[in-house]
């Protein structure tokens, strides 16, 4: 494919620095401050379902909503009733194009259950909302390139970090390539999904190519990764998931059927002395502790070098000192909640074992009700030091000389995971020696290592984050599609 994205826009999103915008923004969701939202499976057959469960608000502990969960027997329903998208690529872009405006109008409802389901402040809420609809418009267009025809049925599964984002990503790319889609969400994130398949529908997608299935993973989504009439499978997790649906998949659907896997990772940023230490900062705390450090991009490894470290840690912490913690309904609001308890307890054990052993170096206080854990930092002697992903608003800082640049990259390297790193110097050669050492998918000079943007910067990760191929790049869609035939005479 062309590698330049095509003739397209990216969403132009809300200016939250602007009085009118915030005003509307406030006015439009406010209707939806108090609504009991609810999702079902929404399928092409009869629904059996489950007893309805309560979905709620993780900041204030409020009822959001109820979701009626898919039972075994509607996975077996929804497979049955699939079936490809007949259009042309020219109407499925068309549809996909539809939704994404229906999307952009619909930010009222978006924004209350954003803050209200996922806990994702304003600032998070607006840059989730514009990357479904840049989804949406990229795979469109992209779908008009497609030579090879669609696999089949997709099965979607997706995380609730970007319940909104990723969903829509994920179900895009398999319909512009012309497949049905059954799409199961997260368990703490099924209203907004099913406001999404709601304007997917509504835009003209067939109700018999995009289902939607709200569950269970170990049940509804294990069911699914394991009938083999399911083509192909798009996943967004932890790695331990993609780790446990390969074994599925490998055991009940056809050899051919592609896992397109995007998971964790243990991700590094360095900043060495001749970095600018204004910038760094700003880009460490966005990186760390922006969507409550609950995005697989984000910062967990920070290496400072030594003669700058103490200095530099200083105003890191007076940055930090600057946040605001709290509901995300407020607008004032930086840091929200974690997403559920159980997510809570983990991180929470994991800062208090630093505590006890000294090597909490810093904290902020945490405010009253509410999943939260305040930003916190934790002293460790390198990444080799961090076993697994602790997916929380929790930076662990290093310290290195000028010498141990080569063991950085190795230890790095060694984890196994490779999604995002950051890199801070003024060292012309050093950004080429560290990034041509290093197996990471996404890396970024100067800047923080969040919020990759749609057609302008592929994203995804290597070894244990990720199969590729990468989500908002030219050839993605590619692996929704059936491979070319193999010549017969070879
Ligand atoms: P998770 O793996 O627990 O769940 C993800 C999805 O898989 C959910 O819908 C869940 O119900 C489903 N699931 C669970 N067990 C299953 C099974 N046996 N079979 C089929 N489906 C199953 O992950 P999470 O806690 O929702 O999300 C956080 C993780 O996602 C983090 O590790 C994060 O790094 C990763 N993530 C990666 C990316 C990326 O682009 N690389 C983006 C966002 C999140
Ligand atoms: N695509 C998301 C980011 O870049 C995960 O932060």
């Amino acid at each position: 494919p062309d590698l330049f994205a095509p003739e397209r826009q990216n969403s132009k999103g809300f200016d939250l620095s602007d009085g009118p915008t915030l005003a509307r923004i406030d006015a439009a969701r406010a209707e939806f401050a108090k609504t009991e939202f609810t999702a079902e499976p929404l399928l092409a057959c009869n629904v059996a379902g489950l007893k309805p469960r309560r979905v709620h608000n993780p900041a204030t502990g409020q009822l959001v909503g109820r979701v009626t969960d898919a039972s075994a027997a509607d996975v077996d329903g929804a497979l049955s009733a699939a079936k490809p998208w007949k259009a042309s690529a020219a109407e499925r872009a068309a549809v996909l194009n539809r939704a994404a405006d229906l999307f952009e109008e619909s930010f009222g409802p978006i924004f209350a259950l954003l803050a209200r389901e996922a806990g994702k402040t304003q600032m998070d809420a607006v840059a989730e909302l514009r990357e479904a609809v840049d989804f949406l418009r990229y795979y469109a267009a992209r779908g008009l390139e497609l030579k090879q025809p669609p696999l089949g049925t997709f099965a979607c599964i997706s995380p609730w970090n970007f319940p909104l984002a990723i969903f829509t990503g994920q179900i895009a790319a398999a319909l512009a390539a012309g497949n049905a889609v059954v799409a199961k969400p997260a368990e703490q994130t099924p209203l907004i999904a099913a406001h999404a398949v709601a304007l997917l529908h509504k835009a003209g997608v067939p109700a018999s190519t995009l289902q939607l299935l709200p569950g269970d993973g170990a049940t509804v989504g294990a069911k699914l990764t394991s009938d083999p009439r399911v083509n192909g499978v798009c996943f967004t997790g932890s790695t331990e998931t993609a780790q446990l649906i390969r074994k599925a998949m490998a055991r009940h659907l056809a050899p051919g059927a592609p896992l397109i896997a995007e998971t964790g990772g243990l991700n590094a940023m360095i900043v060495d002395s001749t970095a600018l230490p204004e910038q760094a900062v700003r880009d460490i705390v966005a990186s760390s502790f922006q969507s409550a450090g609950q995005r697989c991009s984000a910062l967990r490894c920070l290496y400072v070098q030594e003669d700058i470290a103490d200095r530099f840690t200083d105003m890191l912490f007076g940055a930090m000192e600057e946040l605001s913690v709290g509901d995300p309904w407020h607008l004032s609001t930086d840091v929200g909640p974690v997403i559920d308890e159980e997510a809570e307890r983990g991180i929470r054990a994991h800062v208090e074992k630093a505590r006890k052993e000294g090597r909490l170096l810093r904290q902020l206080s945490t405010p009253k009700g509410g999943h939260f854990i305040a930003p916190s930092v934790i002293r460790v002697s390198g990444i080799a030091d961090m076993k697994r992903e602790i997916f929380g608003p929790v930076l662990h800082v290093a310290t290195f000389d000028a010498d141990d640049l080569q063991k950085i990259i190795d230890d790095v390297n060694a984890t196994g995971y490779g999604l995002t790193f950051g890199l801070h110097t003024r060292i012309d050669n050093r950004v080429q020696e560290v990034t041509e050492a290093l197996h990471v998918g996404n890396i970024y000079v100067n800047r923080n290592q969040i919020g990759a943007v749609v057609g302008s910067q592929p994203f995804g990760g290597e070894g244990l984050s990720g199969t590729g191929p990468k989500a908002g790049g030219p050839h993605y869609l590619a692996r929704f599609t059936a491979p070319p035939r193999p010549d017969k005479a070879g």
